[in-house]
């Protein structure tokens, strides 16, 4: 199989916004949950300076070897962890931190992942049907594709893609792999383009977008290791500590939202953005992939 894909490096999204809301300063020690490439770490890095110190998680190897290489030449003490952010608690503790200053989520996928073809979450190029942020973990996009029962496959597509044609597009799914096993990415995208009503292939939002967004979201149980994360993340602050997550859909800034809400009623936290923020309109034409991203913070008060 031809695996090609235009090689783009991930921007950070936000990153001024996100340095001013967690206001980093010489000596913090910031957990960044989702490192990626490092571009955010590296700016949190310039504000710690080498009294600081950075633990970097990510649950792909790859994204781990990047932020090193990014990292490289910061003066913080720096910690990198290959962890799902959703056992934030058990690294930190095994590392020896008890809490930290200020907590960072980016969530969703890097643009280094998105076009990377091997790693099957693009519907633009040619890939196995993978999705999997950590390569190590059982489940792939094709074993669910193929292996779950059709009602269950609808189920995801309407709850994780919003995804209105999602009978339409899981039929096709069927009919398609009762012949043999869907595969590849194009495939997939090939059976949902024929699958959706005519007038969508000529809009602007390819007609995959939302069914690979739903199956991503259940390889990787982005939504269930989010809400599992954010209490871990709010215990593990000090007092006077700060958390700011970025989100990138809907389902996900509803969690950070409520979460934040709830925990402001309950005194522990205050909200700093009583708005969500958004990327400004020069920042999604230099950067369209961050046209989607909300970014909230709040600081810890007990
Ligand atoms: C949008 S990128 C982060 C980009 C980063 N801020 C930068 O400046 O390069 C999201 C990263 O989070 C990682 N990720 C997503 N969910 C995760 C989870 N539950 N635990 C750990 N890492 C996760 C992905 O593998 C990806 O590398």
């Amino acid at each position: 199989m031809k695996l090609y894909a235009p090689v783009l490096m991930h921007v950070p999204v936000l990153a001024d916004k996100v340095v001013e809301l967690l206001d980093p300063h010489p000596g913090d020690c910031v957990l960044d949950c989702t490192v990626g490439s490092a571009g955010t770490a590296s700016a949190i890095s310039a504000k710690i300076g080498p009294s600081g110190c950075l633990i970097c998680l990510d649950r792909d190897d790859e994204a781990l070897e990047r932020a090193r290489k990014t990292l490289a030449s910061s003066s913080s003490r720096k910690f990198f962890h290959k962890s799902n952010f959703a056992d934030l608690d058990n690294v930190l503790e095994s590392l020896g931190f008890s809490s930290v200053d200020k907590i960072f989520f980016d969530l969703g996928v890097s643009r280094d992942q998105l076009y990377s073809a091997e790693r099957g979450f693009s519907f633009i190029s040619n890939g196995p049907l993978d999705m999997r942020m950590d390569r190590a973990s059982p489940l792939t996009a094709a074993d669910l594709v193929n292996g779950l029962f059709p009602d269950k496959l609808e189920d995801i597509l309407r709850r994780f893609g919003e995804e209105h044609e999602a009978r339409r597009i899981v039929q096709k799914i069927v009919e398609a792999r009762s012949k043999h096993p869907i595969q590849t990415t194009l495939e997939l995208a090939d059976i949902i383009k024929r699958a959706v009503h005519p007038r969508r292939v000529r809009q602007r939002l390819h007609p995959a977008t939302k069914t690979f967004q739903a199956l991503r979201i259940a390889v990787n149980a982005e939504l269930e290791n989010i809400e599992e994360a954010l209490p871990k993340a709010v215990a593990k602050l000090k007092t006077g500590g700060r958390v700011a997550v970025i989100s990138f859909h809907s389902l996900e800034d509803r969690i950070v939202k409520n979460f934040f809400r709830d925990e402001a009623k309950a005194g522990r936290l205050r909200v700093i953005t009583k708005k969500v923020l958004r990327p400004s309109y020069i920042e999604v034409k230099s950067n369209p992939s961050s046209r989607s991203a909300r970014l909230r913070a709040a600081e810890k008060v007990i």
